[in-house]
């Protein structure tokens, strides 16, 4: 069944416009999710990325106007829209990419784990459609709790015999691209100058800057680095709650998903040494994932980084960390399981 939102069927196009297509050799990118608050910017900043020459879009509601209105960039990726469950293998067919930010936001109050009832079974259909139409696709995951919905995706993986952790990454970029500007503000730089690995997972306490390995190399006193680890894990809930009821995190979530997702399409296309902070199955710890610096590659997460040396702030942190993610990781697990 063709997808009735095709927005551009080559073969319905005059030969001018088939060469206008552009792109050709590029990556096929799926957003799942893509009539959201994140998903209709993140469509726009992917539309224009030129490693990409197919964009899918799918949601269960409003993808007809998205793509339409997307579409009309005049870039080189042909965009089709996907509407609805009947759709969804349509959309995933033949994808390299697939980025996933559906499912409900946070109100104030609420934790990401508060999320967890609507959005562990939205992850788990999206991922069994992925695990049967593109089960080589590299996999974005920016749905919360991420620390809980990365562990489910792969347990629907394993399931259909399809699992290959590389190719399974949450998104934690947000948190890098906070600690990047919060660093900088205090520091009175460029924040594009700055680079703070940020490592454990994405939530809270999990949420561990490592302020003593910042680039460039600089130090903090005591209660700067209080400020800053604690602005830096409550990032999402000052958004939150500056919303107030609105929603959380889109435009900054959007240029943090497609930051990483062009990192990840240069390691899809053999670029050396693209490294970014992602959520993934590790063996860094003890527990079976754990964000840290991943190297990108045709692989997907082809190496992954050591935790380097951290000073005594930064074990504590750790330590209350892995306690917390320990739960969310087995959470999710479960949820598939049992
Ligand atoms: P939103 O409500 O604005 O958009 C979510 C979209 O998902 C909606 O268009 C909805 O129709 C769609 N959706 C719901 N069920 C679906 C399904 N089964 N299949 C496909 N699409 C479906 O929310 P948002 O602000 O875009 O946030 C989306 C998610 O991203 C939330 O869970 C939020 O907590 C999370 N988030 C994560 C990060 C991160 O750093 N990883 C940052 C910000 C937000
Ligand atoms: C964020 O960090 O902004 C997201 O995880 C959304 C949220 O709920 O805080």
């Amino acid at each position: 069944h063709p997808p009735a939102l095709e927005m551009k069927d080559p073969s319905t196009l005059s030969p001018s416009a088939c060469r206008a297509k552009g792109g050709a050799s590029g990556f096929k990118v799926a957003i799942l999710g893509a009539a959201g608050g994140i998903g209709q910017p993140l469509a726009l900043l992917m539309k224009m990325n030129p490693l990409v020459s197919v964009l899918h879009l799918y949601d269960v509601v409003n993808t007809p106007g998205v793509t339409a209105d997307v579409s009309h960039m005049d870039t080189g990726a042909v965009v089709r829209g996907f509407l609805g469950q009947q759709q969804l293998e349509n959309a995933l067919t033949g994808m390299d990419l697939v980025i996933i930010p559906a499912g409900v936001p946070r109100k104030p109050g609420m934790t990401r784990d508060d999320l967890f009832k609507i959005n562990a079974g939205i992850v788990r259909t999206l991922s069994e459609g992925i695990a049967k139409c593109c089960p080589h696709a590299i996999v974005n995951l920016i749905s919360n709790p991420v620390n809980s919905t990365v562990p489910i995706a792969a347990e629907v993986f394993k399931k259909a015999g399809t699992y290959d952790p590389k190719r399974l990454l949450g998104v934690t970029t947000l948190d890098v691209v906070r600690a990047n500007t919060f660093v900088a503000e205090v520091l009175g730089v460029d924040p594009r100058e700055v680079n703070v690995p940020v490592v454990g997972g994405h939530a809270g306490v999990t949420i561990l800057p490592l302020l003593s390995q910042v680039k460039p190399p600089c130090s903090f006193t005591p209660e700067e680095v209080n400020y800053l680890t604690d602005r830096i894990q409550n990032g999402g809930t000052e958004v939150v709650e500056a919303k107030a009821g609105a929603g959380s995190a889109t435009l900054s979530m959007a240029f943090a998903a497609a930051k990483f997702a062009d990192a990840c399409l240069r390691g899809l296309r053999g670029d050396a040494g693209i490294v970014e902070c992602s959520f993934v199955a590790s063996q860094v710890t003890q527990l079976p994932f754990f964000a840290t610096k991943v190297r990108l590659g045709r692989a997907g997460a082809e190496e992954i980084f050591p935790l380097g040396p951290l000073n005594e702030y930064e074990r504590a942190g750790l330590e209350k960390a892995i306690k917390e993610l320990a739960l969310s990781i087995e959470k999710g697990v479960s949820f598939i399981r049992n």
